[in-house]
Formats: structure tokens, C-alpha cells, sequence
């Protein structure tokens, strides 16, 4: 029986860092022919030891592929480097954007795919670094359903779960959902223990207090443990989640939701990058939480 070839769709993934290294290697080990670049180089060039084929530039890069995939830091990132490769893309090109762009910059995104002849797909995931070298993201995936087959192997490579939900911009929607849950509960966990240190009670005592019960997960202890032993190694970099957030009070303006917690969560993370931590991890959101002195 002969292989069908749309079963091995060639991909090009440009950005190659946090993110976008671990999805490389599942995309690789999956047997998808792929090509990488990023604008640092020395951040693709190890890919080529998992038979990624290096490229020099972003149009070098889609030459050939079937499936671009985006993972870089925002839109004016991504759209800089997309039209940079315009020359490259093979007619009837899918662009999968998988970065976190938010409303207007899945919006803009499409326009750019509607100008260069690319059919887009919006697919944001959920997932940090761990989970993208473990090929176990959740893509929250939108755009034209006749994509589906071609991109089930490259969603299935990269995650565990596909949630397929809708047009184009639903997925960048959701996304901000869930990014302000997950930067409210490291933000909250960061308050927790600090209220606790404040009190004068040993802050790794909340961690156990709730381990176990109904508000836990491995999140709250994950973060709550780097928090507490200063480990602050980027698994979730603290400027990508002021960027989020700013995403996040920029859609709720628009659609007159309440944002009240999330611009106090900003606020927490706006002030640990302002002190030099927006290259750190989000747990680094911790250093938001100094005491004040009673007057
Ligand atoms: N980390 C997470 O937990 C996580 C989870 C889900 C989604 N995301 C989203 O996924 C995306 C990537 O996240 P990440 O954690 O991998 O970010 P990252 O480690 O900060 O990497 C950012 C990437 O964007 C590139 N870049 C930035 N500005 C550029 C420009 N002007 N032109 C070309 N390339 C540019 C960087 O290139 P250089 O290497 O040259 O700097 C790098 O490849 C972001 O949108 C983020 O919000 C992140």
C-alpha cells in the first residue's frame, strides 16, 4: 500500500526558542519532513541533530512546506517575519499561527495571510516549555474545517489534545480566557505566600495546607515551590506574561468585559518586570510582593 503523502504534510516552523524547540523535536520524532529558523540562530542550529534542516532566513525556511507554523513572541513579531519570508511560500500554503497574538492580532494576522494567499489558521496553545518537549500541548485550533486532515498529524505531534472551536480568532479568544486564569492563580499563589510570610507564618505551610484538596494542582505547587527556592528559569517568560496581559485588558476594554482582577494582576506583573524580571520565569511575580512597611 502506497503511503499517503498528506499523512507527512512538510512543515516549516519559524521560532525556535521556549516554545517552539520542543515542538520541533516532537514534529521531527513524528517523522514530519521540517525545516526551522529563528532569528537567533544558534537557537535552531542544535535542531539540525534531530534532522531538522537549519534555514538561513524566514523565506529559505517555507520553501517547499506545506504547513508554516508560527511560534513567535507577538504579532508585530510574527507578521514582520511572515512577510520577511513572502518570496518563499509554495502556492496554497497553510499558515498555522500558534503564538499568542490576542484579538486585534489574530485579526490583523489574517488579513497578512488574506494578502500573501495563505490560508490561515488561528491555534494558540496551552502548554509552557515542559509540556511542549513532551509533545503534550493542547491546541485550541480555528480556521477552515477542510484543513483538519492535513493538520492532524502536526497537531498530534506537538499535542496531546486538539480543540478545534471554531473561525478564525475564537481560538486567539479562548486563549486569553485561559491566560488569565493561569497568570491569576501564579499571581494569586504568589499573594498567598506572601500574606502567609507577612503574617509571620511559614509560607511553604500554604502549599501543604491546600496540597491535595480541591483548589490544588500541580501549577499552585510547581510555581509555589519555585517561588519560595528562587528558581525563576523561563518556563513561562514573565515578559510574555505582561504581553498577555495586556492582550488580555486590550480585548476586555473592547468588549466592555470587567477587568478589574486582571489589571491588578498586570500591575503585579508590570512591576516585576519594571525591576529587571521580565526575562525570568512568571514565578518571578513573586518579587511583586515585598511587604510594606506599617506607617
Ligand atoms: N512559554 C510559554 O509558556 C508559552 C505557552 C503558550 C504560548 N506561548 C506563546 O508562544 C509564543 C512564543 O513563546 P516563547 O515562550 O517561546 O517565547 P520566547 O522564548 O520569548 O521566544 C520568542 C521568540 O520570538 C522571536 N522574536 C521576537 N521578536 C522577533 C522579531 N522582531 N523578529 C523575529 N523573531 C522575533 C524570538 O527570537 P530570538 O530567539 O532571536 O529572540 C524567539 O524565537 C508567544 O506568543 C507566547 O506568548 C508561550
Amino acid at each position: 500500500m502506497t503511503e499517503n503523502p498528506a499523512a507527512r504534510p512538510a512543515v516549516a516552523l519559524l521560532g525556535t526558542s521556549t516554545m517552539g524547540a520542543g515542538m520541533a523535536r516532537n514534529l521531527a520524532a513524528a517523522g514530519l519532513p521540517l525545516t526551522v529558523w529563528n532569528r537567533t540562530a544558534d537557537k535552531a542550529r542544535p535542531l539540525a541533530r534531530v534532522g531538522a534542516r537549519v534555514a538561513e532566513d524566514p523565506a529559505a525556511a517555507v520553501r517547499g512546506a506545506e504547513v508554516v507554523l508560527t511560534m513567535l513572541f507577538d504579532a508585530d513579531s510574527v507578521e514582520q517575519t511572515v512577510r520577511a519570508a513572502r518570496e518563499g511560500f509554495a502556492p496554497g500554503a497553510v499558515w498555522v499561527q500558534t503564538s499568542t497574538v490576542g484579538v486585534e492580532g489574530v485579526e490583523r494576522l489574517a488579513r497578512v495571510a488574506a494578502e500573501l494567499g495563505l490560508r490561515f489558521v488561528d491555534a494558540p496553545v496551552l502548554g509552557t516549555r515542559g509540556p511542549a518537549e513532551q509533545g503534550a500541548l493542547t491546541v485550541l485550533a480555528g480556521g477552515d474545517e477542510e484543513l483538519r486532515p492535513l493538520l492532524e498529524p502536526v497537531f498530534a505531534a506537538i499535542g496531546q489534545r486538539t480543540l478545534w472551536v471554531g473561525g478564525v480568532g475564537a481560538a486567539s479568544r479562548l486563549k486569553l480566557a485561559c491566560n488569565a486564569w493561569v497568570l491569576t492563580v501564579v499571581d494569586g499563589v504568589a499573594s498567598s505566600l506572601a500574606l502567609a510570610r507577612d503574617l509571620g507564618v511559614d509560607p511553604r505551610l500554604f502549599l501543604e495546607a491546600v496540597r491535595g484538596g480541591a483548589m490544588d494542582s500541580p501549577y499552585v505547587q510547581g510555581k509555589g515551590a519555585a517561588m519560595l527556592e528562587g528558581r525563576h528559569e523561563a518556563q513561562f517568560g514573565l515578559g510574555g506574561g505582561v504581553k498577555d496581559l495586556e492582550l488580555v485588558l486590550e480585548a476586555a476594554a473592547a468588549a466592555g468585559s470587567d477587568a478589574a482582577l486582571a489589571r491588578a494582576v498586570h500591575d503585579h506583573f508590570a512591576a516585576a518586570a519594571a525591576a529587571g524580571r521580565a526575562g525570568q520565569d512568571v514565578s518571578a511575580v513573586w518579587f511583586a510582593h515585598e511587604p510594606t512597611r506599617p506607617s
